[in-house]
C-alpha cells in the first residue's frame, strides 16, 4: 500500500514530517513517482561531442547510457541487456560504434539496435526478431543550453514546459557567452550518508545557512569578501533573492566580481573582458545578475559565481545515501587558465562542507525521524543570500 504523504507536509504552515527523509517506503515511492516521471539531468552535450561518444548516467537508481549515435543524434537507453539484464556498458565514458554485453555477447549499435547475437543460427534458429530486442530507450530525451535531460514518462510535458520560467534564469549560468558552457576536468564522486532531498533542498532554497555554516570558508577567503566578514550594511547591498517556479528553486543576486584571493587575478580581468558580450547575450537585466545555489527538481543543483561554478547531481541510493556527482562548469570560449581556475575552484570550495552538513543533518534526522515520526521540521526560510 502506498504511504499517504499528503498529511506529512503542511504547505500552509511550512512544516514537513521528518519521516520523508528516512522512510524506506517513501523512498521507493519517490523512485517511481518522482524519478521515473520527471525530467532528470543525464549529461552535458560537451561530454558527447562526436558520433559514438557515450557517458554512463542514472535516472534515480536506474543506469542509463547516453550516446551520440553514428548519425549524430543523442540517445539515452536503459543500460541493461535485453537478454539477462547484465549492464551493457560498464565504462564511465568513451567512444564506441557498438556495445557488446560481457555475459553472452549480445551486441547493440550506438543507436540501441540489437545487431549481433552469438548462436543466432544454431541456438535461435534465426527466429529471434532482432528488431524487437534493442535497448530500452528513455521515453523522451531533450537538451537545454547543453544540458541533456531524459524522462521515462512518454506523457511528460516537454522539457521547456517542465523548466518553465526557470529556463530564463538558467541561461544566466549557461548562456552568458555565445558558445554556451562546457564541463572542465573530470567528475568528482562521493557518497553522503543522507537522503537526496536534503542537499537538493539546501541548494534550492536555503540561503539562510550560508553566514553560519560557511563562516570558516568565509574567514579563509573561499567564500564572501576575500577573508573578511562583511558588515550588515554590505550584506544588504548585495542581497539577492530566491526564485521559485514550477517546483524549481533558484538563488539570484546582483553580479559582482570574484573575491576569492586565490583566483581574482584570473577571473576578474576575464569578467571585465566579456562584460559587453554578456549584456549582448542576456540583455540589460540578466546581464547584471548572477546565479547562486539552485536546484532543478528533482536532483540537479548548480552554483554560479566563478570559483564555485559547478553542477551537482544528487543520485538517490536509499533513504540514507546519496551519490554525489560534481562537475566544474565554464564558458566554452573561456581561455585555458580561466577553465583551469574553475576546475581548481570546484575541487577546493564547497565539497567538504556540503558533505559534512548533509551527514550531520542526516544523523539527527535518522534519530528523531524514526523515534518521533510525528516530529516536523521547519521548511527553509527564503532568507537573502550572503
Ligand atoms: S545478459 Fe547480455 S548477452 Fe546475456
Ligand atoms: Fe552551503
Amino acid at each position: 500500500m502506498l504511504t499517504d504523504t499528503q498529511n506529512l507536509v503542511d504547505l500552509k504552515r511550512g512544516l514537513i514530517s521528518r519521516r520523508v527523509y528516512v522512510d524506506q517506503e517513501i523512498y521507493e515511492q519517490e523512485l517511481e513517482q518522482v524519478f521515473a516521471r520527471n525530467w532528470c539531468f543525464l549529461a552535458h552535450e560537451a561530454q558527447v561531442p562526436n558520433p559514438g561518444d557515450f557517458v554512463s548516467s542514472y535516472i534515480g537508481e536506474d543506469p542509463v547510457l547516453v550516446v551520440r549515435d553514428s548519425r549524430g543524434k543523442i540517445n539515452a537507453f536503459l543500460n541493461t541487456c535485453r537478454h539477462r539484464g547484465m549492464r551493457v556498458c560498464r565504462a564511465d565514458h568513451g567512444n564506441a560504434a557498438a556495445f557488446t554485453c560481457t555475459y553472452h555477447g549480445w551486441t547493440y549499435g550506438n543507436d540501441g539496435k540489437l545487431v549481433g547475437v552469438p548462436g543466432y543460427k544454431e541456438y535461435y534458429y534465426e527466429e529471434l526478431d532482432m528488431e524487437q530486442w534493442g535497448l530500452v530507450p528513455v521515453a523522451q530525451v531533450d537538451s537545454y543550453k547543453g544540458l541533456i535531460f531524459g524522462t521515462f514518462d512518454p506523457e511528460a510535458p516537454s522539457l521547456l514546459d517542465y523548466l518553465g520560467d526557470m529556463a530564463w534564469y538558467l541561461e544566466i549560468l549557461l548562456g552568458r557567452r555565445k558558445g554556451g558552457s562546457v564541463l572542465v576536468g573530470g567528475v568528482q564522486k562521493w557518497i553522503m550518508n543522507t537522503d537526496w532531498k536534503l542537499p537538493a533542498d539546501n541548494f534550492g532554497s536555503d540561503g539562510y545557512h550560508v553566514p553560519v555554516t560557511h563562516i570558516s570558508a568565509q574567514k579563509v577567503g573561499f567564500l564572501g569578501a576575500g577573508g573578511r566578514i562583511r558588515s550588515e550594511q554590505e550584506r544588504q547591498a548585495i542581497r539577492g533573492f530566491n526564485v521559485s517556479a514550477n517546483g524549481h528553486g533558484f538563488g539570484v543576486g546582483p553580479f559582482r566580481p570574484d573575491e576569492n584571493p586565490l583566483y581574482t587575478d584570473v577571473f576578474n580581468p576575464y569578467l571585465e573582458s566579456i562584460k559587453d558580450e554578456v549584456v549582448e547575450q542576456l540583455g540589460p537585466v540578466r546581464g547584471q545578475l548572477r546565479i547562486g545555489a539552485s536546484t532543478l527538481f528533482p536532483n540537479l543543483s548548480m552554483i554560479g559565481g566563478e570559483v564555485h561554478r559547478t553542477i551537482r547531481i544528487w543520485h538517490p541510493r536509499g533513504p540514507d545515501k546519496t551519490e554525489v556527482w560534481s562537475y566544474a562548469l565554464a564558458d566554452a570560449e573561456a581561455p585555458a587558465e580561466v577553465k583551469n581556475a574553475h576546475r581548481l575552484g570546484a575541487l577546493t570550495s564547497t565539497t567538504r562542507s556540503a558533505s559534512v552538513k548533509g551527514a550531520t543533518a542526516r544523523s539527527t534526522l535518522a534519530t528523531s525521524g524514526r523515534r518521533l515520526a510525528s516530529t516536523t521540521s521547519a521548511v527553509s526560510t527564503n532568507a537573502g543570500r550572503s
